[in-house]
This record gives C-alpha cells, structure tokens and sequence, in this order.
C-alpha cells in the first residue's frame, strides 16, 4: 500500500527506532520503507495500533494521520545528520548522538575515514538506531539513500569535531568524500564544532577557512579553552557535549531544557567584553576585557533553558551558538541595545563597561594630529550611561537584575557599596588585580564572590565556565 505520510508515521511512533523496534526490523529497512514511500502489508496492522496507542487518529485506507501538531511542535520528528571527523574528540560525537535523541531527535551518522580511526561504524550506528554510512559509492548506500537524499532530508547538518582537515576542504568547497560531498549538497543550515590542537586553530589558514565558512552561513560552536588530549593548553578543546546539543536544540527552535531546564521560557540578556570609546577615527580608549566570563554565563544559562540575548562589545570569542548575539562598540550602543532587548527576565551584567567617552569624537572627524612643538590635543571625557543602574530603574525592569564589580582592594566593602548604590539584586565580586600572577580580564579563570543581598557565597578560583554554571544554577533556584 503506498504510504502517503511516512515520516509523520515515524514522528508519532517517536522516531524511527521506534518503527525499527515495532516490525522487529533494521535500521536499512526503514530507509527502504522511506525511499519506496510505502511500507509493507504486514506492517499496517501493528504501525496503525501503535500510533493509536500514542493518542492519534490514523485512517487505516490512506494512514494519514491527524493531531500530531502537538508532538511536532515539540520536536519530536526532527533530524540531524551528524558527521563525525577524525580527531580525537570522535568519541564525545556519540555523546552528542545520545543526547539528542533524549530530545527526540532522529540522528543519522556520517563517519569520515579519519573517524574510523578513531570510533567504530558499529558503535555509531549502534547508538543512533541507524545505519551510519561512510563511503561515498557503495551501492548498497546509493540504492538506499543516496548521498544527495542524505544532505537534503535533514534539518541540520552538524560536524563533530571539525578538525582542520575537514574545515579546510569544507571551506574549499571540495567533494572528495561522503562527508564533504554532503557539506557541499545540502541545503540545511550547517553547524560545526571544531577541535584540534590549540597552535592548528590559531594558524592563519584554519581562522581564514572558519571566517570562509562564518560568510557562507555555517554555524560554530566553540572550541572551548583548556587542556588538550596532547598535553597543550589552550583553545581547541570540543565544547561540551551538551553545549553541542544546547546549540542544536536553539537552532531548532526547540528549547534545551537540559540540567532540569530550570530557566525554560525565561528570557536572560547578558553583557559581555568590553566597551570601545573612539578618540578619533583610528583611536579608542577600551580595557583588557575578553569577554570569556559573560559570554561562558551567556551560554550557561541558555543550557537552563532560557533564551539568551548577548550583547557584548568587540571580542575575538566565537558567540555560543545558542544565543541570541548583538553586537555593540560604545557604552551608549550597548545600552540602547539592552533596553530594545526587553522585556527580560534576568539581566547579567559582566561587560567591562568605559565610564567615559571622548566629547565629540563620534561625529567621525579627522585624526588627531602630532604637531611638533605644540602642546598634546586635550580630550574631554563624558560620564557614560550607567547600563547596570539603568537597568535596575528601569520601567520594564527585570525580576532578577546581577551585576559584577571588578576591583582592585576592599572586594567585600566595595561590592557591598556597589550593590546599593547600582540598585541591582545580587553582586558578582571579582578580584582583578593581577597579585597571584593571574590576571582576571583575558585569563580562563576567575575567584569570586556572590552577594545576594541577605547571603555571601564564596567562589575559589575556578574555571570561567564553572562560575557561570554556578551562577546559572543559583539563577535557576530563584526562579524555581
Ligand atoms: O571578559 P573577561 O576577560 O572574561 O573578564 C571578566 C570581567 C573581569 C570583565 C568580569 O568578570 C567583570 O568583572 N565585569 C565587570 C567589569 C566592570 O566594569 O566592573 P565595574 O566594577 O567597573 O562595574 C560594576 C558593574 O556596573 C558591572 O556589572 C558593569 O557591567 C556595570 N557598568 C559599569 C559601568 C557602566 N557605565 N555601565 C555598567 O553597566
């Protein structure tokens, strides 16, 4: 009998394993069903009980099925494909598999040759309930689902890791496997998350291909800092699994909901980096700000579920991909764009913000000249808006309103001054001078403590991204 709507079969049995397990079949029977668009005779009797069991009307002449709109609307149904490249963060890819079919998400694998190195065929498969497919002319494959069905019935292609190798010939546009014949045929958005030794990522090729693959739309998450499986440290290291899998969810439309999701359906706008106050067209006054600390609570707390609106000052950092990024220069852009961001329902506020800008150096002008014998130019500086206290009065003022206070003496005194007079709710104390020989602005780690109001928590020197989910957590608990 031909099948009208198979994959809506499929999405509300919950997925092709579940029609795998039902007919007692594998994972290359289903995508013959798939390709014929039929499914065999005596598979209508226990498919249609079984969609009926799931609480759906299924006409057993035409098996069109009716009020699924729910279980699609909460993603059930959806499908990654998930190339694997060679590197030594292939195994995490399994993870990322894994983790993705908790939110009910089809994932079908593409194993470049490098991958086998490194993770089985076997293992792939085993874990996604689908044939993982890694050779471009088998003619089982092709007559299966051939490579151009694989890149088009997707909704997004995602690469982990991405090692140098496979951004190189992605960005090259060149087709000379599976998996970079599928980067090149798809029509779905594109989302890599890049691992390699921390010297490859910085090489000018590998930042020239990434820009390359940036223009062209692909998405990227990460590479996350830290130690390397090669001893190094550095930037390099694959995101987290399940900061792989907050990005995916996000580009969905689908929230995370991920540790308990504790901020689903809240709205967070975070600032990061610093602010850049122009002198003149060539030069500006900004501070040592990476950007590292907003940006790690940015995604932290989108990883809770909420929606994030980052609006952070120029950093060399990729965005998390699971946010919403608006990019500012001055202290003035960065305030407009927090106060068009609202309503919001937390406001985290780590920019490194200037106090002051330079009168009348916006209206572009000419560079200031060096005259010999004459005096140096004078500038006038201009107090900034404050964006945190701004916030904290704000008619559409958030629920939950933290800011930080960077300082160099009285961490305690000072943060406590700042939390009163800033008007906000909770304070992220942070020392920033350099004592220990670890500076806090551009480093990968920061000791702080949180003042809530009636509580101090102390916070031992630990990674950024530890804050931040520590900081997320106690977020998540107050609106719990
Ligand atoms: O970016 P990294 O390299 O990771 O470094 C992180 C950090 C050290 C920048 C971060 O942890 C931090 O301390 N951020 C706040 C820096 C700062 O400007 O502190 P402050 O004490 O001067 O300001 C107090 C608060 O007011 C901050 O929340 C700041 O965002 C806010 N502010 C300040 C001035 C201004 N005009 N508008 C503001 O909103």
């Amino acid at each position: 009998m031909k099948n009208r709507d198979l994959s809506a079969i499929i999405t509300a049995l919950g997925g092709r394993r579940a029609l795998q397990d039902l007919l007692g079949v594998g994972p290359s029977a289903v995508s013959n069903y798939l390709a014929r668009g039929s499914l065999p005779q005596r598979a209508l009797g226990p498919v249609c009980e079984a969609v009926r069991a799931r609480g759906y009307h299924i006409d057993p002449a035409s098996l069109e099925i009716t009020g699924q709109q729910e279980a699609l609307a909460s993603g059930t149904g959806r499908r990654v494909l998930l190339i694997v490249g060679g590197g030594i963060a292939a195994y995490k890819a399994l993870e990322v598999a894994r983790r993705l079919q908790d939110h009910d998400i089809t994932v079908t694998g593409v194993m470049t040759g490098g991958a086998q190195q490194f993770i089985t065929q076997l293992s792939l498969s085993a874990l996604t309930g689908e044939k993982a497919y890694t050779d471009l002319f088998s003619l089982t494959d092709e007559a299966e689902m051939g490579h151009i069905r694989l890149a088009r019935e997707t909704d997004l292609v995602l690469v982990v890791p991405a090692t140098a190798n496979l951004m190189a010939r992605a960005a090259q546009g060149l087709a000379d496997d599976l998996a970079t014949t599928i980067l090149l045929a798809t029509t779905a958005p594109v989302m890599i998350a890049p691992a390699m030794n921390q010297a490859m990522w910085g090489h000018p090729a590998t930042q020239e291909n990434l820009a390359r693959l940036r223009a062209r739309g692909v998405l990227t998450v990460g590479p996350d800092d830290g130690g390397m499986a090669c001893g190094e440290e550095g930037t390099g290291r694959l995101s987290d699994p399940q900061e792989i899998v907050a990005a995916v969810l996000h580009q969905l439309g689908q929230n995370s909901g991920t540790a308990g999701g504790t901020l689903r359906g809240r709205h967070a706008l975070v600032t990061s980096g610093p602010t850049v106050e122009p002198i003149d067209p060539v030069r500006f006054i900004a501070n040592r700000s990476s950007g590292k600390q907003g940006h790690a609570i940015a995604a932290a707390l989108a990883r809770q579920g909420a929606r994030v609106t980052l609006v952070s000052g120029p950093v060399t950092l990729p965005p998390p991909a699971s946010v919403d990024l608006v990019e500012v220069e001055t202290a003035r852009q960065m305030l407009a764009a927090c106060e068009a961001a609202l309503p919001a329902d937390i406001a985290v506020c780590a920019a490194a913000v200037a106090d002051w800008h330079v009168a009348g150096a916006d209206a572009g002008g000419s560079k200031l000249k060096k005259q010999d014998g004459a005096a140096p130019p004078e500038l006038i500086l201009v107090e900034n808006p404050d964006i945190l206290k701004t916030l904290s009065s704000h008619k559409q003022r958030p629920r939950l309103v933290v800011g930080f206070a960077a300082e160099t003496e009285s961490l305690y005194e000072n943060a406590v001054a700042k939390l009163a007079r800033k008007g906000c709710d909770w304070i992220i104390a942070n020392e920033v001078s350099s004592e220990d020989g670890k500076p806090v602005f551009g480093s990968d780690s920061n000791a702080a403590m949180l003042l809530t109001g009636n509580e101090t928590e102390s916070w031992p020197r630990m990674p950024k991204a530890e804050i931040a989910n520590r900081l997320a957590a106690r977020i998540g608990t107050h609106f719990a």
